[in-house]
């Protein structure tokens, strides 16, 4: 049994300084209801620097950790030497080997358990890939242990390692036999049916490794409180952070508290147990002191996950007038020696049309590198590429409109399972895009629209889907009466702010539900010390699980206090003569079996979607692309985007927004910089920094066109809402290439595209 939040009281901060304003003018545009939105609620602590994320933690006494990490691709440490590194002054420990019983590994996050990788660094000699932990150096100050850290020597035994797909030792898997519950799609007969179309495509795509290089650093601070460990930690997965390293250090996990109130940006890096911090919870512990950690930006492109490469051949067949008779989707992905990283490309492209007959394959390539995993739409975006790629040239092949053609292929029906989808406005979508882009303009034939300086034209559409995803939450609520005409409600529920605003969506239903402002709404989310477990954020499923959970602990408060179920209350007037009132409640997904409640509990991830008993749901997108390539630089420029989306009722306006432009800026990053250098000499990547990573930068992007069909999806919930924060990037990338060979006539199947494809 958990306690409620009020023991974890000390640590809320009533949200400051929120005021109401109408609707921005995109949305108000598109918005059926007549109400008024929030803004950000912590948009004020925000730019005031008063939000506190995990190395925001500063205690009496911390001392500061480094790591040392392999500088080879695989084989064994011979030596390592810290004699250097403990003569640095200030230097407290220089931590190089644990032994098996004061440190477990843990299972993989995605295999069942709680981590990025079932690998533990610092259990033996062994170095499994470039750049991971081999030692860690703990100091009085950051200078001091930074220092030393370098001055740490290793010698080692190297073997042959494997980081391409196509490398030598790299080991190729059957997904379907490897892991038996992810067995691949298969309806109707897709050999057959494509041999006999008579239209046929046949392409391969390569898909770069990537890395999610959110702001916020990897970082944790942790503090022994007694026999009870407290960890500060941006994480989107409080939970199993918490399970995890209770499981690591052989406690009960009642003796481990995370609290991770903001994440600087998640993106699937910060959906797990991390390899460094059961490592510095040890350090902590034998120092008796606050240790912090902050991995240095460097470190972290082979400290954490990363988008794995891939490879997909796609074959799709169509009749002369371009509907599509049969699709053929096979994928190769690269996952790490020690773990399988599932996927599932076709979960989405055996959707995004009424294709009848439809196969998939996907294999799994052993690499020797950390285990890859989510990074925002971590096969759709890629999937979408490959796919979307394909579907427009098929348009060209039958001399039919890109956009008419994806119109003309439309479906109701869950091809897979034959079921209804819960709601699909991706038709609406591409309609309303194509009129907001003005598509009508757009000249067919390839190189056939310039601009006055002679730039190339290019306009390129693709649509997107993601899950629309749900999972168990629990959601506590206390209102306490502050005198005759106010009360503050809190509210605890699972789920953590990485940026996405799911503080603002929450505030935005209780405030209306209960006609109170939202200064006297406190919000707890990204913190284990209250009732609900703070399950997984990730996976867009937060605010499709989140909001749920609080409309179902608001009708609770209503019940206990003999208010009406709905309509409009006086709050205050209902509290009259009690000090303070506490309910909870708790959701699932549509079909999810009570079980669910205790995986959570254990530390486990239990989310539904995209298939549901009764129905299938998913969030739709259309993306429509105005790219310009300037005669002689070939420089690749995207001044205009239009984006349309479906994500059911928009629970957040100016948060949703915002997403929507971060995920349209990442799929440009996506198609035009973003690819993760692997080394094949040294191991690893090449490309671990900002410098040498390249993500777009505010000059790289025009306006961008975000709308919302904003039609609720009750099927799914009760609140309408679906998914966004992955959806709004998936398409991006094909349009970006859809637009491209419009330009150019250059059909390009790798990412990013670059200069030297366009001369
Ligand atoms: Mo997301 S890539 O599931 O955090």
């Amino acid at each position: 049994t958990r306690r409620t939040f009020l023991g974890g009281a000390g640590a809320l901060t009533a949200l400051a300084g929120v005021e109401t304003i109408g609707a921005p003018p995109t949305a108000a545009a598109e918005t059926p209801q007549k109400q008024t939105y929030l803004r950000r609620v912590d948009a004020r602590d925000k730019v005031r620097g008063a939000t506190r994320f995990g190395a925001d933690r500063t205690l009496p006494r911390m001392a500061h950790a480094m790591p040392v990490v392999a500088t080879i691709g695989k084989g064994r440490i011979i030596e390592l030497d810290t004699t250097a590194a403990e003569a640095v002054p200030g230097v407290r420990l220089v931590l190089t080997r644990f032994s098996a019983d004061e440190l477990r590994p843990a299972p993989f996050l995605l295999a069942g358990g709680f981590a990025a990788q079932s690998l533990q660094p610092m259990l033996s000699d062994r170095v499994a890939y470039a750049g991971q932990l081999i030692a860690l150096v703990v100091a009085d100050t950051l200078v001091a242990a930074a220092e030393a850290a370098a001055l740490v020597t290793a010698r080692y035994e190297v073997e042959p390692f494997a980081v391409e797909l196509d490398a030598d030792g790299a080991e190729t898997l059957l997904q379907s036999a490897a892991l038996p519950h992810l067995p691949d799609i298969d309806v109707g007969a897709a050999d057959t049916a494509f041999a006999a179309s008579p239209v046929r495509l046949d392409a391969t795509y390569d898909g770069p490794p990537q890395h999610q290089v959110p702001m916020e650093l990897l970082a944790s601070t942790v503090e022994w409180q007694g026999e009870n460990l407290l960890v500060h930690e941006g994480t989107q997965n409080a939970n199993s952070v918490r399970n995890g390293v209770a499981f690591q250090l052989g406690i009960s996990p009642d003796r481990v508290e995370v609290v991770s109130h903001y994440v600087g940006g998640g993106f699937g890096q910060k959906n797990s147990l991390q390899s460094h911090l059961a490592p510095l919870a040890i350090a902590a512990r034998r120092l008796g002191r606050p240790v912090k950690l902050v991995i240095p930006r460097t470190q972290t492109f082979h400290a954490a996950s990363f988008r794995p490469a891939s490879r997909q051949r796609i074959r799709v067949g169509a009749d002369r007038t371009g509907r599509l008779l049969a699709a053929i989707h096979e994928v190769d992905q690269q996952t790490s020696r020690h773990d399988l990283l599932p996927m599932q490309y076709t979960e989405l492209t055996a959707r995004l049309y009424g294709i009848e007959n439809f196969r998939g394959r996907h294999q799994l390539v052993r690499t020797d590198t950390q285990t890859p995993g989510y990074m925002r739409a971590p096969y759709e975006n890629i999937a979408a590429f490959a796919f979307e790629s394909t579907v427009d040239e098929l348009a060209y092949a039958v001399g039919q409109d890109p956009v008419a053609l994806r119109l003309a292929n439309d479906t109701d029906t869950d091809p897979v399972t034959g079921n209804p989808f819960s709601s699909r406005h991706l038709a609406e979508c591409l309609r309303r895009g194509a009129h907001r882009f003005g598509w009508a303009d757009r000249r067919p034939a390839p190189g056939s629209m310039r601009a006055k300086d002679g730039s190339l034209i290019g306009w390129g559409v693709a649509i997107g889907g993601y899950k629309a995803a749900t999972a168990p939450a629990t959601a506590e609520l206390r209102v306490e009466s502050l005198g005759r005409s106010r009360c503050r409600v809190t509210i605890g529920v699972d789920g953590h702010e990485m940026g996405q605003g799911i503080r603002t969506a929450i505030a935005n239903l209780a405030s209306s539900d209960l006609g109170i402002s939202t200064q006297d709404v406190v919000i707890v989310v990204g913190d284990t010390r209250g009732a609900s477990p703070q399950h997984n954020t990730a996976g867009s499923w937060g605010t499709a699980t989140a909001l749920p959970a609080v409309h179902a602990v608001l009708r609770s408060l209503r019940e206990q206090l003999g208010l009406p179920a709905t309509g409009p209350v006086d709050l205050p007037a209902a509290m009259a003569g009690r000090p303070a009132v506490e309910v909870a409640a708790r959701t699932k997904a549509p079909g999810q079996p009570d079980s669910v409640f205790d995986r959570v509990a254990n530390g486990g991830v239990a989310a539904a979607g995209p298939a549901y008993p009764e129905f299938t749901a998913l969030s739709y997108i259309a993306h429509f692309v105005e790219v310009r390539i300037e005669p002689r630089t070939r420089r690749i420029r995207v001044p205009r985007v239009v984006s349309v989306v479906d994500c059911g009722r928009v629970a957040s306006p100016v948060t949703a927004v915002s997403q929507v432009r971060g995920g349209v800026v990442w799929g440009i990053g996506s198609a035009l910089r973003e690819r993760s250098e692997v080394d094949p000499r040294f191991g690893g990547f090449l490309t671990a920094s900002m410098e040498e990573y390249a993500i777009p930068v505010n000059a790289d992007i025009g306006d961008i066109d975000v709308s919302f069909v904003d039609k609720p999806d009750l099927l799914l919930n009760v609140v309408g809402v679906k998914g966004l924060g992955e959806v709004s990037m998936v398409g991006v990338a094909p349009a970006v290439a859809n637009a491209v060979f419009h330009a150019t006539g250059r059909r390009v199947r790798h990412l990013p595209i670059r200069i030297e494809d366009v001369i």
